[in-house]
């Protein structure tokens, strides 16, 4: 494709695969890799860190608005896709504790944190040729991306995904712990007012049950090809 500003808008539940499969997508199509549940996870260890209630908006809105994030190319190899610095601080590992994957659904359920964190995120959106995941690209964050994928999972798989990163890490939780988490954590996602997750209508959607990467992210470049009008 020869767009030098492409918008590939990757949405859907936690553990579908949302990450890995964006990371790959940027690399083939030689683009940005813009993983924004990173905004509102690196919000919620703020808040965490200085004791702001997570259901206090008033207060979450105004760390929203004086947050200074940066995501830089990794600057280690230790199985991160991006460095995530947070006023000089490499918080890359810091923001992917269960503790903070429920504390990201709960301050990301705000109004006023929303509004505050999209601007950060389209002027991201608007850089060039950007892979964004997330759960409202398609649907709020860059509602005219010319690409819109919806990907998907069964509770049981996301779960095990789930399970198996944490491992990776040295984190150990039962299968039934992290299904509960991933169900809490969706349905609060999906039941917000503002910006609930859910698919675009234009979106393709994937089920990645039983799809290796390769052929997600095949199907992806697909939908690129055919969309952005490349041959
Ligand atoms: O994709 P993730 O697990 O890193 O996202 C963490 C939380 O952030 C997720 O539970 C909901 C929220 N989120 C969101 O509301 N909108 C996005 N575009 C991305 C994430």
């Amino acid at each position: 494709c020869r767009d030098s500003q492409i918008v590939v808008a990757i949405d859907g539940p936690g553990g579908a695969g949302k990450s890995t499969v964006a990371a790959e997508v940027a690399r083939r199509i030689g683009g940005l890799y813009f993983d924004t549940g990173i905004v509102y996870r690196a919000l919620a260890l703020v808040a965490l860190e200085n004791g702001v209630a997570l259901d206090d908006e008033d207060a979450l809105g105004k760390l929203a608005r004086e947050l200074r994030i940066r995501v830089a190319p990794p600057s280690k190899q230790d199985g991160r896709l991006y460095d995530v610095w947070l006023d000089g601080r490499d918080v890359t590992w810091a923001i992917r504790t269960p503790e903070i994957d429920r504390a990201a659904s709960q301050v990301a359920a705000h109004r006023e944190v929303r509004s505050a964190l999209l601007g950060l995120q389209r002027e991201i959106g608007r850089s060039g040729r950007v892979v964004m995941a997330g759960r409202d690209i398609g649907t709020v964050v860059m509602p005219d991306a010319p690409v819109k994928v919806w990907l998907d999972a069964s509770l049981e798989e996301r779960a095990r995904r789930r399970q198996r990163d944490l491992a990776a890490r040295g984190v150990v939780v039962s299968l039934e712990d992290v299904k509960a988490e991933l169900a809490e954590r969706d349905r609060r996602d999906a039941e917000r007012a503002v910006a609930p997750m859910r698919p675009a209508e234009d979106a393709v959607v994937i089920d990645t049950d039983g799809r290796s990467i390769e052929d997600v992210v095949r199907l992806v470049i697909k939908v690129i090809e055919e969309r952005c009008a490349c041959a």
